[in-house]
């Protein structure tokens, strides 16, 4: 008889008992769940920071050297951009111009290398060239350019200076070798005191 009160009563009870530990069993499941933590992605090496290098000096865009006019030595070109000596174009010299026409002189030296504390020294040093340019009277061309290339040995009795002179009588024309040598120390000697150089730095 109380084998058949438990069966009919408790079988039922138990068995929902049995299904709601389940639930709670699940659910718990649910809340406990375990989170698998994805494993940091590798780390991919990071590419540096591209700094561009800059290229080789050889591929950079160089100025374009000047070039000497045709004719003239390869090693006054860009003189234009020297020293200039003469602060205003020097006029040309009433009753026998040397170098006829308006003339400017340049050095390929540094106001500080042959002034230095502002005041100009003599002589000039080895390595130096004296340009001279001259536009003739009338004319709006340079037709005249007068060196002087200061080498050490090459010439003792006149400052080891050599002496050339190129003209050309068009704008288009390539420049000749007119005078050289004696013909211009013989007038230059007369300012051995400066250094065979007449015009002083302005
Ligand atoms: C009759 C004298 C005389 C003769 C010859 C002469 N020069 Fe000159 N030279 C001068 C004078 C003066 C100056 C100063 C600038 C000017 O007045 O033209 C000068 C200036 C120069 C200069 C600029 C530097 C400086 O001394 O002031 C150069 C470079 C020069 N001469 C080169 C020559 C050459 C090269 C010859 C020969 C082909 C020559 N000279 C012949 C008188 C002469």
């Amino acid at each position: 008889m109380k084998k058949k009160i438990i069966q009919r009563y408790l079988s039922p009870l138990i068995l929902s008992l049995v299904t709601i530990v389940c639930a709670i069993f699940v659910s718990c499941g649910d809340e406990g769940e375990i989170v698998t933590v994805e494993p940091p992605a590798p780390q991919q090496p990071q590419p540096e920071e591209q700094i561009p290098e800059p290229p080789p000096a050889e591929q950079m865009p160089q100025p374009e050297p000047p070039a000497a006019l045709p004719g003239l030595p390869a090693d006054i070109a860009g003189y234009e951009g020297w020293l200039k000596l003469n602060a205003e174009p020097i006029p040309p010299v009433a009753g026998g111009d040397p170098h006829r026409g308006t003339k400017n002189v340049y050095v390929n030296q540094t106001r500080e290398a042959i002034a230095p504390n502002g005041e100009q020294q003599f002589p000039y040093p080895d390595g130096t060239i004296v340009v001279k340019e001259a536009t003739r009277p009338g004319k709006d061309f340079i037709g005249l350019i007068a060196v002087m290339w200061k080498e050490a040995g090459s010439n003792p009795d006149a400052g080891d200076w050599r002496f050339e002179e190129f003209l050309r009588s068009a704008p288009d024309a390539d420049f000749r070798l007119a005078f050289e040598g004696g013909v211009c120390t013989g007038c230059h000697s007369r300012v051995a005191a400066t250094d065979f150089v007449f015009v002083p730095l302005e």
